[in-house]
């Protein structure tokens, strides 16, 4: 993936002691880099999803919180600036999972050197993302091998879980950009994943740029094309994952999967072990974040002269609910890929990756 080496969603600046990261609310359109070196400015970037899916969203926070530590590296600071990135979205794991990572790196250590070490271990979770999903790439690839196919491989995705939603590679969308490179020929139906439509904005943008042929679907039209025989996998990514296998992942992931269930098509989920939540038994004690009615009600996009704007859709005065996740059973799972190989989605396969992990020691 030579091209896309050079653009990374998350760059850090150890001179000017900042992080640069793509505005991802301006894509497709306009590729802008937005610059974070305080607190708030990294809460507003997660907030506001200039940078959104789970791994990204985690490594952006420890830089946040390592940065602030920099400022003020007092007990009291560290614990207070962990609960505000702790709060800005509350369904990724990732979020809680990389902070912690960065608090227990400054543990017993003076005031005096606990940015330094704060700093170094949000560099290396970065890294680690980074060769994570290589290998969940190389685990999937195997899969997607594995299938029958007629000519190319359609896979079916939904949302955004490719290098936009990490640093490279991305979850869901390694295995098939590890298929291009191996010859593998693949084609992705991109699922709009309204109402942010990360599929029609991220997805479509970031596989367009790598030469992977795509086609954009609407959402609604997923069942028929799963019925049809038009899909040989489908392959989305993960928020959280209960110690049982269940999956929380964007709206719309669940109908994917039932249908795909219905129809005989395997349901792959891609995600890195920093996506599990161990202390959560099964997906409905998952947090489903509910986002605001607006992105219901209304539509925003450019028009030909790439004049930004947004059109209200429903009635005035109409009442809109916007769950922004849901949760597909482990049972509707054909297996998880991770960094460490493939699982099967049950706490039988948890409790073995889980193994994986203890065996080949702390991060
Ligand atoms: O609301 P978003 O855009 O942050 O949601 C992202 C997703 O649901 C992705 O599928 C998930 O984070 C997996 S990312 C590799």
């Amino acid at each position: 993936m030579a091209a896309l080496d050079k653009l990374t969603s998350l760059h850090w600046d150890p001179v000017a002691m900042r992080v640069r990261v793509i505005d991802q609310t301006e894509l497709p359109h306009r590729l802008q880099w937005q610059t974070l070196d305080t607190l708030q400015s990294f809460c507003h970037a997660i907030n506001s999803m200039q940078v959104r899916g789970a791994p990204l969203i985690g490594i952006t926070a420890a830089f946040g919180l390592a940065l602030e530590l920099a400022r003020d590296a007092s007990d009291e600071n560290l614990e207070a600036a962990s609960a505000v990135l702790l709060q800005t979205r509350p369904t990724a794991v990732n979020l809680r999972w990389a902070l912690r990572q960065v608090s227990r790196a400054v543990v017993g250590l003076a005031p005096g050197e606990r940015a330094a070490a704060a700093l170094a271990r949000a560099i290396a979770l970065r890294q680690q993302d980074i060769e994570h999903c290589g290998r969940i790439g190389e685990h999937g690839l195997q899969l997607l091998r594995g299938l029958p196919r007629d000519g190319a491989l359609n896979i079916m995705t939904h949302c955004n879980a490719g290098w936009l939603a990490t640093i490279e590679w991305g979850t869901a969308l390694a295995p098939v950009y590890q298929a291009q490179q191996a010859g593998l020929p693949v084609h992705v139906w991109v699922s709009e994943t309204r109402p942010r439509n990360q599929g029609a904005s991220l997805t479509a943008w970031e596989l367009q740029r790598a030469g992977v042929p795509c086609t954009l679907v609407a959402d609604n039209s997923c069942g028929q094309l799963l019925r049809s025989g038009a899909v040989d996998c489908v392959l989305v990514g993960s928020d959280r994952t209960a110690a049982n296998g269940d999956v929380c992942n964007k709206v719309g992931t669940y109908l994917k999967a039932l249908a795909a269930h219905a129809s005989g098509v395997p349901f792959y989920v891609a995600l890195p072990a920093s996506t599990v939540d161990w202390s959560c038994a099964h997906g409905d004690l998952i947090p489903i974040e509910e986002r605001c009615g607006d992105e219901l009600l209304t539509i925003s996009g450019v028009d030909s002269e790439l004049r930004q704007g947004t059109l209200r859709l429903a009635p005035a005065g109409c009442r809109a609910a916007n769950p922004a996740f849901d949760i597909t059973p482990a049972s509707l799972v054909s297996a998880l890929v991770t960094e460490q190989g493939v699982y099967e989605a049950s706490e039988r396969g948890l409790a073995d990756l889980r193994r994986q992990i203890d065996s080949s020691g702390p991060m």
